[in-house]
């Protein structure tokens, strides 16, 4: 079979490391373009990612490849992969996609647009239909994909099996988010060790919109939001990698927690169905230790690394309507990097690239 090229924009940062990681040696996908910022572009990819933070080497074949400017001209490839600061993606993933490519992207900046499709490929595959009516909207040649916020990912794929079953009515979430979620340079380390930072610029409404959306039906070409009620506390921990969600769950219909385990445990979308190359065979991991999931113990979960959620401490709340439990899933893999390659991947097997 013949790779298809692809590009990443924002190759340097947390998320586009991981990236390099995972699309190097990718079965369907090529690096054939890196790109930047102006401070790194021209550089060799080595010298231009000081920062490395990963516990591999940078791949022999990447390390003198030639960083070039975020511009269609210099980085075009049929398939782009962006792991841009939302603000900066807003004006470049448009250009990307206006010169004909399909671009999937780990920043905020489209994912609440209307012709958008906010994409988990286990919850919510057929809003990719989104693609036709925003080439339609925007006259563009190309398109693009988003995935959620790192957050939003493993408590939307947590939230869905119990949704189907038993109907959410209320949702109430609060977090212990890891350090590699505010990028690079990051929170500087006085001010996160022996700390808790309880506040994250945008992250509460991004988990309280994305949520709903990625949940809601696409009924006459547009989604329709879920309907249930979610807040949500986020702070910044000091854990390297892997968010933890401790989540208190009312419903409308009445739970049986083993019931509840159950489903958590047999839930599988189209990834599994089709096989794709990073999906995980258990997107979601229970576990029955009363002192689990932990981030350093589970983040890399699964037989693909990283890419699925772990559950434990699922346990009544103070009537038959309520439950709570404990979640953790990896910010940089499933919760960014891992995202945008099964994305990808989705597009790829259902004929939209
Ligand atoms: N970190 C996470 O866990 C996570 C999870 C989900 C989603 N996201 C989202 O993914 C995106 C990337 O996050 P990150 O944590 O990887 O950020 P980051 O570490 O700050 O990396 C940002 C990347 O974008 C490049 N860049 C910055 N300004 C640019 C500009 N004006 N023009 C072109 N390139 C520019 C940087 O290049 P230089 O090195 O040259 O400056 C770097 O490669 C963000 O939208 C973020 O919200 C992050």
């Amino acid at each position: 079979m013949k790779k298809i090229d692809v590009s990443i924009l924002g190759c340097t940062g947390t998320v586009g490391q991981r990236l390099i990681e995972m699309l190097h040696n990718h079965p369907w996908f090529n690096i054939v373009s890196i790109a930047a910022s102006e401070r790194s572009a021209s550089k060799a990819y080595k010298d231009a990612a000081i920062n490395w933070y990963l516990p591999i080497d940078i791949p022999e074949d990447l390390r003198d490849m030639t960083v070039v400017n975020t511009d269609p001209g210099e980085a075009e490839a049929p398939l782009v992969f962006s792991a841009l600061p939302s603000d900066t993606a807003k004006e470049v993933e448009g250009r990307f996609a206006e010169a004909g490519c399909a671009v999937t992207s780990n920043a905020s900046a489209y994912r609440m647009e209307k012709d958008v499709p906010l994409i988990i490929p286990e919850i919510n595959a057929e809003h990719l239909e989104l693609i036709e009516v925003q080439r339609e909207n925007r006259e563009w040649k190309g398109y693009i994909v988003t995935d959620p916020n790192c957050t939003t990912i493993g408590l939307a794929m947590v939230l869905k099996p119990l949704h189907d079953r038993f109907k959410l009515d209320t949702v109430y979430v609060s977090t212990m988010q890891a350090i590699s979620g505010a990028g690079l340079p990051g929170v500087q380390g006085l001010m996160i060790t022996d700390n808790v930072i309880p506040y994250i610029k945008g992250e509460e409404q991004k988990v309280i919109g994305e949520t709903r959306k990625i949940l809601g039906k696409l009924e006459s070409k547009q989604v329709n939001f879920a309907d249930f009620k979610i807040a949500c506390s986020c702070n910044r921990v000091s854990v390297v990698d892997g968010h933890t969600e401790s989540v208190f769950i009312k419903t409308k219909e009445p739970v049986d927690i083993e019931e509840a385990k159950k489903v958590l445990r047999n839930f599988k979308g189209e990834p599994q169905k089709l096989n794709l190359p990073s999906a995980p065979k258990e997107p979601i991991i229970v576990r029955e230790e009363e002192n689990r999931p932990q981030p350093r113990l589970d983040r890399m979960a699964g037989t693909v690394p990283g890419m699925s959620a772990s559950v434990g401490r699922i346990r009544p709340g103070f009537d038959e309507h309520t439950l709570l439990l404990t979640l953790i899933s990896h910010n940089t893999i499933r919760g960014a990097a891992g995202a945008v390659v099964l994305n990808a991947e989705l597009l790829y097997a259902k004929n939209f690239l």
